[in-house]
């Protein structure tokens, strides 16, 4: 019998329908050459339009409703007329936090045809993946907001280290920088963040026994910004807390081709719930509803998604559809400088993996 692979779809708002819908289409296309499985996509309302409407982003059952399914493929959620904190702590981080997504990967990796800011940097070079601490650290939401409009007013926003959190994704960063043969950096602040960052270099230090093949490095979080873009080819899997990583990865997406190409996945890996998988960019008000969004970061997106379930071969074959249609450089949309829309350069990658296959 075929494995049929369930599908959550949040389009969301602005651009994020225009490029999932092109992403969609690159997973009808896998899957049907591939012929052992099959994609079954159940669409969600949920974002801004949703709560302009019925004053939520999200059904109040809503993470009920999601759990049965194997991923959840996100577009963008965001729209002028709602405050972004709503917008993102109301559906993208209760999503995240609730089903325990903890890690968040995001390759950086500067595709041929990609454009690169970096002077005398080869391609090769930019070759990372981050993995980021995702349910914790800064982003935690814990503080205090005291003595509010008073001239003695303190804010306090704190930076939630705990040991299960810190420990996972360092063990999970180390076997995967295993699995890929590759050297792990971490990415840290201890000489400064006196409590957090000398706990996270201590737990490194203790992971780091259990992994003595995988070569590691750590830098200081101001260091690791230079040499990303002095020499990038000093990281291969990176591993850093919630905001560092937040940081680091768009710093990461412009030499890696721009916010058009740069893709991240949530990932619960125990699988007690499902993944999510998104385009890292927003949803681009500026430019929604014309057509001209680059559809590609959702299609990386997609990818990564096939990884997932254990299609690698698939997974490759898309990044190949995508390279291929970047050195081509025929059929691209305007922000990499070309001149076709959103579903033209769909049906370009889609083309290009029948072709590869
Ligand atoms: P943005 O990523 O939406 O746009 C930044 C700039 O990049 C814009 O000029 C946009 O036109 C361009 N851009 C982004 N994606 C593009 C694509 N696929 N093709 C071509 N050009 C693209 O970031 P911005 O403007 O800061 O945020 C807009 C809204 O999106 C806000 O409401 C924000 O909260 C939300 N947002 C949502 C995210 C998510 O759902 N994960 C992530 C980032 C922002
Ligand atoms: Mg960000």
């Amino acid at each position: 019998m075929k494995k049929t692979w369930q599908i959550a779809v949040i389009a969301g708002d602005g651009i994020g329908p225009e490029v999932l819908r092109e992403g969609i289409k690159v997973l009808d296309t896998a899957a049907r050459l591939d012929g052992s499985f099959e994609l079954q996509f159940h669409d969600f309302p949920w974002g801004c339009e949703y709560y302009a409407k019925h004053g939520k982003m999200m059904d109040e059952d809503g993470m009920e409703q999601l759990r049965k399914f194997d991923a959840i493929y996100l577009g963008a959620v965001g729209y002028p007329g709602v405050p972004d904190h709503i917008s993102l702590w109301d559906l993208l981080l209760r999503i995240r936090k609730g089903f325990e997504q903890y890690v968040n990967i995001r390759p950086i990796k500067l595709l041929r045809g990609a454009p690169c800011p970096l002077a005398g940097v080869p391609r090769e070079a930019v070759d990372m993946l981050f993995i980021r601490e995702n349910s914790e650290g800064e982003y935690a939401g814990a503080g205090e907001w005291l003595f509010r409009g008073k001239p003695e007013e303190v804010v306090l926003q704190t930076g939630v280290f705990s040991r299960k959190g810190t420990e996972r994704i360092i063990r999970y960063a180390f076997a995967t920088a295993r699995e890929l043969g590759k050297s792990l950096t971490s990415i840290s602040k201890g000489n400064a963040l006196n409590y957090s960052m000398v706990f996270w270099d201590e737990v490194f230090a203790e992971v780091a026994k259990e992994y003595p093949d995988v070569p590691t490095h750590s830098y200081l979080v101001d260091a690791a910004s230079m040499f990303m873009i002095k020499e990038p080819q000093r990281f291969e899997v990176v591993v850093t807390s919630n905001l560092f990583g937040d940081i680091l990865t768009d710093l990461g997406a412009a030499i890696a081709g721009g916010l058009g190409l740069a893709a991240g996945a949530n990932i619960n890996p125990e699988r007690t719930y499902p993944s999510m998988f998104e385009p890292i960019h927003g949803s681009a008000p500026d430019i929604a509803g014309k057509g001209i969004a680059n559809p590609l970061a959702a299609i990386w997106s997609a990818s990564q998604m096939l990884e997932f379930f254990g299609y690698k071969h698939l997974a490759e074959l898309v990044l190949q559809g995508i390279e291929e249609t970047l050195v081509e450089h025929e059929v691209l949309t305007p922000d990499m400088g070309g001149t076709s829309a959103t579903a033209e350069v769909g049906d370009e990658v889609a083309g290009k993996i029948i072709r590869l296959f």
